[in-house]
Formats: structure tokens, sequence, C-alpha cells
């Protein structure tokens, strides 16, 4: 029997997560969403406009600060229509995104990643961050891994110049602002003459420019999805329009688009996926139907599951030693680690394959759902 409309929407969650749990989440998905401050490791000037801004690093989540303790100082650059600042080199986004980038194991040499739904770019950001930032001194809390092959271009940018990040986006304009977005974040080296970084206008189900681009190390598909928080923030009208069909609806494109993602990648490589979505038929139902069926079809692309445990072992194992979050967290009841600088706080709780933070149990951030699914060798 099909529920619909806000009490539906209600029923739906009460049951998944438990009464008293959905109470608290609910609740903290009506709380300002916290932000991060991406600053671009690419700008020689970076670590005198933090100085300047009296911005922290945040423990756990490389690349990215928060200002004055405050992690919600994004609101009023949203309120004006723009998440980024200071010429474009300080982009504002949800910690739990940023994070989430840093599960994605990649080779120590010259990686190839594709962003299959990139619009309107906070991943493609962090990605590229990773990919081509070598770690600089004057970012001491914003380091990742070192990149082996990195070079002084002379501007005080140190980028690696090998490697690629393909982002792919299926609607035209939100292509050309993404395209914006990172002209104004990266040097312009990664971007005209090294094609380090590039751009395809593919619909990612049924991919061509993209294909050609292929195989890569890993691909990330941060799906479209039904994004509860803001169908709750857009008015009655949203969640009036919801119906227990619309996850499914959601899911059988997000299983498309993830069939089309394994198909891309290197053996041995990995697809991290990821919603904003509440539903466990748009996250783990999604990755259990991809397992079950690469399972059962000895002609489909093979693939093995990462457990969560292995996934924050990863997550670790990414960043460097003085932004590792500590084990565990005492505060966190169910949560597998966190962060918990000043303000900001990303608390990832296992699910049966894949993890999750939630707002109420992170200050804000999230909902973020990711999975990690290895091809096979
Ligand atoms: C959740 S958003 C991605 C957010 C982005 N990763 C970021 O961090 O800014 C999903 C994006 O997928 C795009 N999209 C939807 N269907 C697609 C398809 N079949 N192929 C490629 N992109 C698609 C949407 O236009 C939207 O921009």
């Amino acid at each position: 029997m099909s529920v619909k409309g806000l009490s539906g929407w209600h029923a739906t969650n009460a049951k998944q997560f438990g009464q008293d749990r959905w109470r608290s989440l609910y609740a903290a998905l009506w709380s300002p969403k916290s932000h991060a401050a991406l600053v671009s490791p690419f700008e020689r000037h970076a670590d005198e406009l933090v100085r300047r801004r009296g911005m922290q690093p945040i423990e756990g989540v490389p690349f990215c600060w928060v200002e004055h303790g405050q992690s919600n100082g994004a609101e009023g650059a949203e309120a004006a229509g723009s998440r980024q600042d200071e010429q474009g080199v300080i982009y504002w986004l949800d910690a739990a995104s940023a994070a989430s980038l840093f599960f994605l194991p990649l080779p120590a040499g010259p990686s190839t990643v594709l962003d299959m739904c990139a619009a309107p770019g906070g991943k493609s950001l962090v990605l590229a961050s990773r990919i081509f930032a070598s770690a600089a001194p004057a970012m001491a809390g914003a380091d990742a891994e070192g990149t082996p092959d990195a070079h002084d271009h002379g501007h005080g940018h140190r980028t690696a110049t090998t490697g690629r990040l393909v982002c792919n986006e299926h609607s035209r304009p939100r292509l050309d602002r993404l395209a914006a977005t990172l002209r104004a974040f990266l040097p312009a080296e990664l971007l005209d003459h090294g094609q380090c970084v590039t751009f395809t206008n593919d619909d990612a189900a049924n991919p061509r420019q993209v294909a050609l681009l292929a195989p890569f190390d890993g691909v990330l598909l941060d799906a479209p999805c039904t994004s509860d928080r803001h169908l709750l923030h857009s008015g009655p009208s949203g969640l009036a329009k919801w119906a227990s069909g619309t996850p499914k609806g959601h899911a059988d494109r997000q299983l498309r688009l993830a069939t089309a993602a394994l198909g891309m990648l290197k053996p041995g490589g990995h697809l991290l996926y990821s919603t904003c979505a509440l539903s466990e038929v748009e996250n783990d139902q999604v990755i259990e139907r991809l397992l079950s069926r690469a399972a059962r079809d000895p002609s489909c692309v093979q693939c093995e599951a990462v457990t969560p445990t292995q996934m924050m072992d990863m997550y670790k194992a990414h960043i460097s030693p003085h932004t590792r979050p500590p084990d565990g967290d005492a505060q966190g009841g169910d949560c597998m680690s966190s962060t918990k600088s000043v303000g900001v706080r990303v608390c990832w709780e296992a699910t049966r394959v894949g993890v999750v933070c939630l707002p109420d149990r992170s200050m804000g951030c999230g909902p973020l759902y990711v999975a990690l699914v290895k091809r096979a060798k």
C-alpha cells in the first residue's frame, strides 16, 4: 500500500529510525545547516586569508576550516545566492560532504577520477584538492596525503600536473555554473593547458563522452535523490508530493547510474556512492541490489562490498595524522568516528553496507549516506 504526503513521510521515517531517534532527527533537520569553509589549497595567500578571517582547521576534514568557531558562516553567502567568496577561493559546503571524499582509495601515483553527477561542484573541488594539491606547510591544518609528483609552478601554487578529474553533469546550465565555480577555485594550468580537469555533458546512465575517457581508478556517484532536508525546507507543497514510490523511483535510477559507474572502473577501482536521502531504499538497498545482481549473474561487472569498518580504516589512512579524528566517540553513542573541532562535528554511524552522517548527532551536518564498492580484479 502506498503511503503519501507529510504524514506518510513521518510514518516511514519513524519506522526506519524508531520513534525516539526520528523525533530528534526531525528536529535537527529544521536546525540551521552547518557549513565548512573549503579554502583553495592552490591559493598562494591561503595561509594569510585563514589567519585574517580567524579560521581554524576542522579536525579530520582536510582543506576545511571553521570561521570564528561558527560552522554556519555561509548562511549569509547562501542567502545572497553565492556559495563562494574571496574571489572564489572559499567554497562553503557541508563538512560531511567534504569528509566523504576521503573514503575513496586512490593509487599512490597519479590517479584518474570521474565525478559522475558533479554540479554544483562542492565535491569536485574537494576531489581536485585531494588529487592535485601537494601538502603545503602553510596550510598545516588542511593537508591530505602528499602527491609524489608535485611541482611548484612559480605562482606559489603547488600542483601535481598528472592525474585527471573528469566532471560530468547532465544539465547544461548546471554544467556551465560548475565550470565557472571550478575556474575560480583552481589554477588555470589544471584546466586549460594541462587538461587535468575536464568537463563532460553526458547522461551518466548512458555514458558516451565519459566512456571514451574510461577506465578510472575511482568514480564518485553523488546521486540525484529525494534530498529530504531540502524537501522539508521547500514548504508544505514539497512533502505533500512525497509518496512511498518517490524513493523507489530514485532508487531505480540510482541503480542504473551505479551500474554504469562500475563499468567505467579499472579492475580493483572503487565506486564511492553517496546520497543526501534518508531512506534506506536509496542508500543500503541500492548497494545491496548492485552486489546481489553481480553475485547472481556472472555476465554483470563483478564487484565486492567494502564494510563500514574497512571504510573507516581507509578514511583514517587517507588523511594526515594531525587531522585524524579519534577512534570512537564517547558522546556519540553509536558513532564509529567523529570530528569534534570547535563548532563542527561529523559523526559516521555504520549502516548495513555503508556509513551515514545525520544532523542530530553531527551538529547540523548531513544527512549524508556513503558506501564504497570495489570492482573485482
Ligand atoms: C546531488 S547533485 C550532485 C551534487 C554535487 N556532487 C556537489 O557536491 O555539488 C546531483 C546532480 O546530478 C545531476 N544529474 C541528474 N541525473 C543525471 C544523469 N543522468 N547524468 C548526469 N548527471 C545527472 C543533477 O543535475 C545534479 O546536478
